[in-house]
């Protein structure tokens, strides 16, 4: 075949029907006040951490020296609480006068300046979901074009004080009217998440050519116990979830809150872990000048994140569920290589789980294992029965290699160690 139409074909069958923006080919990353920062008004009282234009540009300095952008979290985005209480007098939205001074464009400016990228927040509703204006049917044209003019590069549009009629119609005419800008704005949707959260309810075909990714369900808070619930939440609708993803189209279980205050460092890689392996939105929500070293460590693990950021775009799934509380997931990656998490939900004390390759699916083969929190690398046969060691409520993460070609050694009479299991190799 010729070289052209090899490459017709081969992009004919990456094509995915997803938004047309060109945006998010994969899960974004970046930094997101809500779950961290809430609707914290008190600039008099709390001047470093109220919901003003300092916050975001504390983060962006952050972000920006740090070594944040460089691994790829670029979005600084802005949630509830921004806006002024009242539409200006041509019926646009602005940003509160006393807390944001200078507007949403400086911002965004500030962000492109230093290679970043500014997200902002709606809702298709009469109001927000802490009580600021919302945007109703008759606005929507308005708000996309007002996004734009402050070249803004996210948005994301809630669904409080709404319904399911207002609902079925504003997120397709939002994701037209953005699209009708010009400007790519990448399209953050809440609709599934207040369609009753069960998957059968929403259509995610459609999601996936009208946003860029979606919540599928409720709100993150400081808690492992948050993190415990939307991990089974996915895990048991991942049949539907699952297909539903890919370059430009993601599912969104919510902010990191690693950093924060709920999550022990297992337990902080634990969400790192399942996070990239479900090809989330990597979205922290936290306080980067404070972060721990720990924590920060984490967040800037590379091998963590260029699972999450694989091309391919392919969301990982849980392919182990032991009743004993070990949960294995799985993800393939570009170039025939997988990701492989093991979860413990147990209580107790570092449990020895064993394993091997093969019976995890994986053909006949020797495969170079990278350890990603460990940061150590063996090699693995797929018939070589092996002991993890998971801590309590942690995981254990794998970058495993493509497959290499190896020859099992034939079978001599009487040799080796017949009827004897072959000893468990310990990592
Ligand atoms: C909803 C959303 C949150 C956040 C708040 C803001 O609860 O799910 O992510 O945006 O509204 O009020």
């Amino acid at each position: 075949m010729h070289a052209a139409a090899l490459l017709l074909v081969s992009a004919l069958c990456s094509a995915t029907w997803a938004l047309d923006n060109g945006e998010m080919r994969v899960p974004p990353m970046g930094w997101l006040a809500w779950e961290r920062f809430r609707c914290d008004l008190d600039c008099q009282h709390d001047p470093k951490n109220c919901i003003s234009e300092n916050l975001f540009i504390d983060m962006a300095d952050r972000l920006f020296e740090d070594g944040w952008r460089e691994l790829g979290y670029v979005y600084v985005n802005i949630d509830d609480c921004w806006s002024s209480m009242k539409r200006d007098e041509k019926g646009r939205l602005q940003a509160d006068p006393q807390r944001f001074p200078r507007g949403i464009r400086f911002l965004s400016r500030y962000m492109h300046a230093r290679g970043l990228k500014l997200g902002l927040y709606g809702d298709m509703g009469t109001h927000t979901c802490g009580g600021y204006p919302g945007t109703t049917l008759d606005d929507i044209a308005l708000d996309a074009q007002t996004f734009a003019d402050w070249e803004v590069d996210m948005f994301k549009f809630d669904g409080c004080y709404s319904n399911a009629t207002v609902q079925e119609q504003g997120y397709p005419l939002m994701s037209k009217a953005l699209n009708a800008t010009g400007r790519p704005i990448a399209y953050s949707c809440s609709w599934p998440a207040y369609q009753g959260g069960l998957p059968p309810k929403v259509n995610y075909t459609q999601l996936g050519q009208l946003c860029n990714l979606w919540r599928n369900y409720g709100d993150i808070q400081d808690s492992w116990d948050s993190v415990l619930n939307i991990v089974e939440w996915f895990s048991e609708n991942q049949d539907v979830l699952a297909p539903a993803a890919g370059p430009g189209k993601w599912n969104d279980p919510d902010m990191l809150i690693i950093g924060d205050f709920g999550l022990s460092m297992d337990q902080s890689r634990a969400q790192m872990a399942l996070w990239a392996i479900m090809a989330a939105p990597l979205f922290m929500s936290n306080d980067l000048r404070t972060i721990s070293s720990g924590a920060r460590s984490i967040l800037q693990n590379k091998m963590a994140v260029i699972i999450n950021q694989d091309p391919l775009g392919i969301q990982g799934r849980r392919i182990v569920k032991e009743k004993i509380g070990i949960d294995v997931f799985w993800r393939p990656l570009s170039k025939n290589a997988s990701a492989l998490v093991f979860f413990s939900r147990r209580n107790d004390m570092p449990y020895r789980y064993q394993t091997s390759l093969g019976k995890l699916n994986y053909t006949t083969g020797s495969y170079e294992i990278h350890d990603v929190f460990a940061q150590k690398t063996t090699t693995l046969k797929d018939s070589t029965p092996f002991v993890v060691s998971v801590n309590p409520t942690g995981v254990v993460m794998w970058h495993v290699s493509a497959p290499a070609k190896w020859n099992r050694r034939p079978f001599r009479r009487g040799g080796g160690r017949r009827g004897n299991a072959i000893p468990p190799v310990f990592l």
